[in-house]
Order: structure tokens, then sequence, then C-alpha cells
């Protein structure tokens, strides 16, 4: 699914690519994962913020594929946030029309944390104010990748003919054919870089990086970003 940019000054589809947590614990003398500990709560609150705003879907890169190259401990760490996260979000998750799904390679995820995702995506499937993906174990190639596979799957089975295959039909195989293309990549952190991020989505993207280190994003920031993105689209418009 992709739409014209030029009908929208704000954006549909946020992505956010949380950077900074390791750096802000090292700020402080703690260790990384107490970066990541207080990165949850900026997560919470700008779920909320997105859904107060009008943002109706908000992809979070929280675990890349290349993320399983970090120590083990910080690893398991993550992996276990994100699965206390999840379960103790689902009230508030409903109280503010929140749908939540996984976006990303479920191989290699802990069966555990699998079931909570399953079982939360479930049951948040109806609520339509804001749809939350949560990034996790994901990586855009690999993202293609999983997609092409599942093309010659289909065209194996005699579901898909190769000559009809186009963008429109491709990105129907992506993870989560709901969500549409990406309108503003946010990224934390500072560095000006993509990291693999929604590759595919990411074509008319417009991208921001901040030099707010993740648990220090707040409301103020987001709005900046948006500003930053109604005048992209303005410029854009004035000149086409
Ligand atoms: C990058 O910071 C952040 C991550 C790799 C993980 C992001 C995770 C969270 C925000 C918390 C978990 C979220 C959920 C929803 C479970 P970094 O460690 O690379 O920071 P640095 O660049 O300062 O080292």
């Amino acid at each position: 699914m992709s739409r014209d940019l030029r009908n929208q000054v704000f954006p549909c589809h946020l992505g956010i690519i949380m950077d900074g947590n390791g750096r802000w614990a090292q700020q402080r003398g703690l260790p990384r994962i107490a970066g990541h500990q207080e990165g949850v709560q900026t997560v919470k609150r700008t779920v909320e913020d997105c859904a107060e705003i009008g943002v109706k879907i908000l992809t979070l890169y929280a675990f890349s594929t290349e993320n399983w190259r970090r120590p083990k401990m910080e690893v398991d760490f993550l992996m276990r946030l994100a699965e206390e996260y999840i379960m103790r979000e689902l009230p508030d998750l409903q109280r503010n029309g929140v749908r939540l799904q996984l976006m990303g390679r479920r191989e290699k995820l802990p069966s555990s944390l699998l079931g909570v995702l399953d079982n939360v995506a479930l049951q948040t499937k109806e609520n339509s104010r804001l749809i939350l993906n949560l990034a996790f174990n994901y990586g855009g190639r690999a993202e293609i990748v999983d997609a092409m596979k599942a093309i010659i799957m289909d065209q194996r089975k005699g579901n898909l003919v190769v000559s009809e295959i186009d963008e429109n039909i491709f990105s129907h195989y992506l993870y989560c054919s709901n969500v549409p293309d990406v309108d503003l990549i946010v990224r934390t952190g500072g560095e000006w870089r993509l990291s693999n991020f929604l590759l595919w989505r990411a074509a008319n993207a417009v991208f921001w990086s901040m030099p707010v280190l993740w648990p220090d994003f707040r409301k103020e920031h987001l709005q900046e970003a948006i500003g930053i993105y109604a005048k992209q689209i303005r410029n854009y418009n004035d000149g086409a």
C-alpha cells in the first residue's frame, strides 16, 4: 500500500529508531541495561502521545536482526523486558485503543515472548485508534528475503503468476501486510543511518535524526519531528 505523500502534511505512519539507551546509562555510571529499562518508560509515553496527537500507525525498532550479536546477558534482558512490557501494558493498550502486532521474524524468539505477543495481538486486534508494530527480530533485508520466499511458495502452489507480480503484490508479502509505507522515520541518538529499518516501505519516507537519547525523548521532540515532516511535504508540494 503506498499513498500520494502530497495529500498529507501529517504523518500517518511513523517509524522510530530508538537509539541511545546505552549512552544514557553510561552518562549516569549505570549498566547499559538500565538505559533499556528507562527506554521502556519512553515507549509507554510515546505510544500514548502518538494516540493522542493522531498518528495512526507507529512502528518501533526494538530489536534488530543485528542485535543478536550483543552480549548474551543484554539480549536475554531485552527479551524479558519486551515480554514484561507487553504483558503489563495490555490494559493500557485496550484503554487507549491500541492494536499491537509483531513485525519481525518469529524464529529464534523465546516461546514465552511469542506466546505473550500472540495473546496481546489477538486481544487488541479490534482496536483501531493506533496500530503499534513492535519491530522485534526485525531486519529490512530479512523482511524482503522472507517476502520473496513466500512469493515463490505461492507461485509453486499455483496461487501466483510471475508476470503478475508488481510492487503492490510484493508489498502484501511483507511482515504485517495491513501496514502501509512509512511516512516519517525518526532516529534518536544523533546518528544519520537507516540501520536496515523498513527498507521497502521507506521508499518515499522523510528521515529525521535527533541528538536526544531515547530515554530523554519527550512529546516536544515528537512534535518537532512532525513539524519537520510537514515542512518537507510543503516544500515538495511547492516544487511539484
Ligand atoms: C538502542 O540503544 C536500543 C536498543 C537496541 C533496544 C531498544 C529497546 C528499548 C527502547 C527498550 C525495550 C522496548 C520494548 C518495547 C521492549 P543502544 O543500546 O544501541 O544505545 P547506544 O547507541 O547509546 O549504545
